[in-house]
């Protein structure tokens, strides 16, 4: 998963599916001002940008995240701007935090991206503190 040119071409089902998960449960959200939004596993950020993005507030800021430096290179090159920004991550590592500031989102979205983590352990721990902190805000 590290050719971003060619995921592009075949990404049409991924693309249907996030915009029937949103659809669908997008109206249960609720959103303060400003809020900053992450994607993980970003991909190429045709979804994060074409599906996710048109969704938020106006005033929200989106950082899409991926394991894959070319995903992440492509993504940027495309589509980043002031409110839209990529950055390299692999979720599945244990000192998250070392890299990320523990306050820096106010929700998470993720799209066919935790079934390609091999060390689940880790990607779902990543997932309950982001989902223990949201909870608790
Ligand atoms: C099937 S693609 C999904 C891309 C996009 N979310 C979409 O719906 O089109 C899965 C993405 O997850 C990324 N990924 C896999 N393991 C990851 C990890 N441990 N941390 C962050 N991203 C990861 C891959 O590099 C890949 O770009």
């Amino acid at each position: 998963m590290n050719n971003p040119r060619l995921y592009t071409i075949g990404s049409s089902l991924q693309i249907r599916d996030a915009k029937e998960i949103l659809e669908q449960h997008m109206h249960k959200l609720s959103w303060g001002y400003g809020e900053k939004v992450l994607d993980i596993g970003c991909g190429p950020g045709t979804v994060t940008t074409s599906i996710l993005q048109p969704l938020l507030p106006a005033d929200a800021t989106l950082v899409g995240c991926d394991l894959s430096e070319k995903m992440v290179a492509f993504a940027s090159a495309m589509y980043g701007n002031e409110t839209i920004k990529f950055r390299q991550m692999d979720v599945s590592k244990p000192n998250i935090w070392d890299e990320w500031e523990k306050e820096e989102f106010d929700k998470v979205f993720s799209f066919y991206c935790l079934n390609w983590i091999h060390n689940q352990r880790f990607g779902y721990v990543f997932i309950i503190l982001v989902h223990a902190y949201l909870e608790s805000h």
